[in-house]
């Protein structure tokens, strides 16, 4: 396609926070046994209509700078697994918040059968909802609502 000539496809950011690259290997027993190498094989096979960017970082920086970069990148959607930094982060919520990219706060666990400090989100506020506890699946449910509800904002 010549540079000049716009993609018309959505395209969409899986952001993965801390341990999330273990995935597969992580405590099986909560998050299972396939990594998110994989599983992006799946996506990209069900959704080809979408353009998926995937990130993932253990530094809480890092993805603050991913999310701000999103903008840049004309993301038109957000999926956050923001890890332990849902539980933590003000400053990963306000770069949500900041951005005002519509964002769906991610969990392969159900955060809300799990400890009592897992049950804070400063992320959830931010985002037009949240898919906890239905595995991996929880991610392209996320992307099957951007893809209905064609949130293409550029
Ligand atoms: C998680 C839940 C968080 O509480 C935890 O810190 C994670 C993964 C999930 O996907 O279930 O790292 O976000």
């Amino acid at each position: 396609m010549p540079s000049n000539i716009q993609s018309f496809k959505m395209h969409l950011a899986i952001i993965n926070g801390p341990n999330l690259n273990l995935l597969g290997i992580r405590e099986p027993q909560i998050y299972g046994t396939m990594s998110f190498d994989d599983y992006s094989k799946q996506l990209e096979l069900k959704f080809t209509n979408i353009k998926l960017s995937y990130f993932q970082s253990n530094i809480e920086g890092e993805l603050i700078d991913y999310v701000q970069n999103c903008l840049a990148q004309k993301i038109d959607g957000i999926l956050l697994n923001a890890g332990a930094y849902t539980h933590t982060s003000i400053a990963l919520a306000d770069a949500i918040a900041a951005v005002a990219i519509p964002t769906i706060e991610i969990h392969i666990s159900n955060v809300m059968a799990r400890e009592d400090f897992r049950k804070t989100s400063y992320i959830a506020s931010k985002c037009i909802g949240t898919i906890s506890g239905l595995g991996l699946m929880s991610y392209e449910l996320a992307i099957q609502y951007f893809s209905a509800n064609n949130n293409k904002q550029h």
